[in-house]
């Protein structure tokens, strides 16, 4: 118990300072949302408890996903099949989605399961849950993302109004409407340091391996801006600015294409910025790839390895070949 009101009161002194719209954190971290002292409510023994760490399920992603499956409607669900941003332009989060724990995901990561993790060094087995990327506790990065995913002795900060830019913050208390509003991928604009958090573990993607400058590389570049090569130019700008023609959604007379893909802004100062598009826009593993995971494949955003409509048009937005 001890130990309890110390780490409380040592958590509430670190995070009563941060910036509002953080959840899990601080003034915002319920220990009763995850924790219970003895195992036992109301007279009642927890079905199968105590489990470790007093948590309220016998593992991570079953005790996350019992408020993130789509079950708790002001908690962002990330567990297919997710229709609470249907309403909003991309029907998607940020992240996307999962398939359930203990389940081989072809269309992104897989929860509870012990798989290689591709392209790092070590190549790792690894058993992905929730705390394998995100802080339980909350820290100050954005959506709580781990400073040192890879358990290197990384410190990758990722600072929501720096590194990333959000319009809506949550509501305080959440509500449902709020939370589509807040966690819906259109509020979202990217600056920087994306690519080096998800290069944390899989470090092989760390560098951009050039093969002969100076513009080419022996894996798809990141963090490469459309405009950087002008002598060899792979991308299109101007295509990529216009927003028209081949990949792109909403053209007249196309009968496919999809939303704009997410870029990092290197010149954003703010939210709008973010998401103008420009020349100097670069590539980042969000451009191709959901965080979670989500319709298509190895969670790339279009089609690619499944072929058919679409299949290159997020490579067509950039390149327009
Ligand atoms: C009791 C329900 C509940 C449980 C259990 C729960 N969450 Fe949440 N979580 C929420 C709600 C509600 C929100 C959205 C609050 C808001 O509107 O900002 C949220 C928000 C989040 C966010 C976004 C935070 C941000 O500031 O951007 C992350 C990340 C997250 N949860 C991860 C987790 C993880 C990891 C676990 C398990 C360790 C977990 N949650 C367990 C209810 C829950
Ligand atoms: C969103 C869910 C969630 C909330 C809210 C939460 N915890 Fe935890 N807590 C966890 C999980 C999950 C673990 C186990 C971490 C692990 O296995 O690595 C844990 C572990 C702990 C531990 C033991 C390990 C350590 O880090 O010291 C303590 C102590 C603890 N929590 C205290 C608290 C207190 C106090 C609060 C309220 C201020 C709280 N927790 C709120 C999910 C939560
Ligand atoms: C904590 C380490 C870790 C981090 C951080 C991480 N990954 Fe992974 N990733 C893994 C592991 C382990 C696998 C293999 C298991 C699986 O398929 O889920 C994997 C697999 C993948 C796959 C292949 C999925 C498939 O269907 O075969 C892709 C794509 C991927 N990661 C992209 C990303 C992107 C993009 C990021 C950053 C948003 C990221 N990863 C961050 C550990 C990580
Ligand atoms: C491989 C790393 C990884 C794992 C594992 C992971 N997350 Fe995430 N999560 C992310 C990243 C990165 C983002 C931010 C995505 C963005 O906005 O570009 C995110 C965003 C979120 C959000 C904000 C809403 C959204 O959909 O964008 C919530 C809530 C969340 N995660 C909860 C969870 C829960 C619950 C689990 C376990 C079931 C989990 N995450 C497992 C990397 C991970
Ligand atoms: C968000 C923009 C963007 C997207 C999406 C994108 N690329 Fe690229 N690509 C770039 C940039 C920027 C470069 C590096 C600039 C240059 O070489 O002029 C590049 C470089 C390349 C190169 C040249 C590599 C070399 O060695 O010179 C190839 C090939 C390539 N991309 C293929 C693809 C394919 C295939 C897809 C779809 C799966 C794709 N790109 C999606 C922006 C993008
Ligand atoms: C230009 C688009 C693009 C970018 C940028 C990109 N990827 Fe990929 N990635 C793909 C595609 C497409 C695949 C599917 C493999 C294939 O068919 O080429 C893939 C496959 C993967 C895989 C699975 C490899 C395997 O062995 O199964 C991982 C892991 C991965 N990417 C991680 C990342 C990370 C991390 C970043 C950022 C550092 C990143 N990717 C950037 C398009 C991209």
């Amino acid at each position: 118990m001890k130990y309890f009101i110390t780490t409380f009161i040592f958590f509430t002194i670190l995070f009563s300072t941060l910036s509002a719209g953080e959840w899990h954190i601080g003034p915002s971290s319920d220990c009763d949302d995850c924790h219970l002292q003895h195992s036992s409510e109301q007279g009642q023994q927890l079905p199968g408890g105590p489990y470790t760490y007093l948590l309220l399920k016998n593992s991570i992603n079953e005790l996350c996903l019992s408020c993130h499956d789509g079950s708790n409607p002001t908690a962002p669900d990330v567990l297919t099949p997710v229709d609470m941003y249907n309403t909003t332009e991309s029907k998607e989060s940020g992240a996307g989605w999962f398939a359930p724990a203990g389940e081989n995901n072809i269309h992104g990561h897989s929860l509870g399961l012990s798989l290689l993790t591709p392209l790092q060094n070590s190549a790792k087995i690894t058993e992905l849950n929730c705390a394998s990327c995100h802080a339980v506790h909350g820290n100050g990065n954005y959506r709580n993302l781990l400073y040192d995913p890879a358990g290197r002795g990384d410190s990758i900060a990722l600072i929501d109004g720096m590194d990333i830019f959000t319009e809506h913050p949550p509501d305080k208390p959440p509500t449902s409407s709020g939370a589509v509003i807040a966690y819906n991928r259109g509020n979202i604009g990217y600056k920087a340091k994306y690519s080096r958090w998800c290069a944390a573990c899989h470090d092989l993607l760390n560098s951009n391996n050039p093969s002969t400058p100076p513009a080419h590389f022996n894996g798809h570049p990141v963090d490469v801006a459309l405009n950087e090569f002008f002598s060899d130019l792979h991308a299109d700008p101007g295509h990529w600015t216009g927003g028209l023609g081949d990949g792109f959604i909403n053209t007249p007379g196309a009968t496919d294409g999809i939303l704009r893909v997410p870029f990092e802004s290197a010149l954003a100062t703010d939210f709008a910025s973010s998401k103008l598009p420009q020349n100097s826009d670069r590539v980042f593993c969000g451009s191709c790839h959901k965080a979670h995971g989500g319709e298509n494949q190895k969670s790339v955003l279009w089609p690619f390895r499944e072929g058919g409509n679409n299949f290159v048009a997020g490579c067509q937005q950039c390149h327009n070949k």
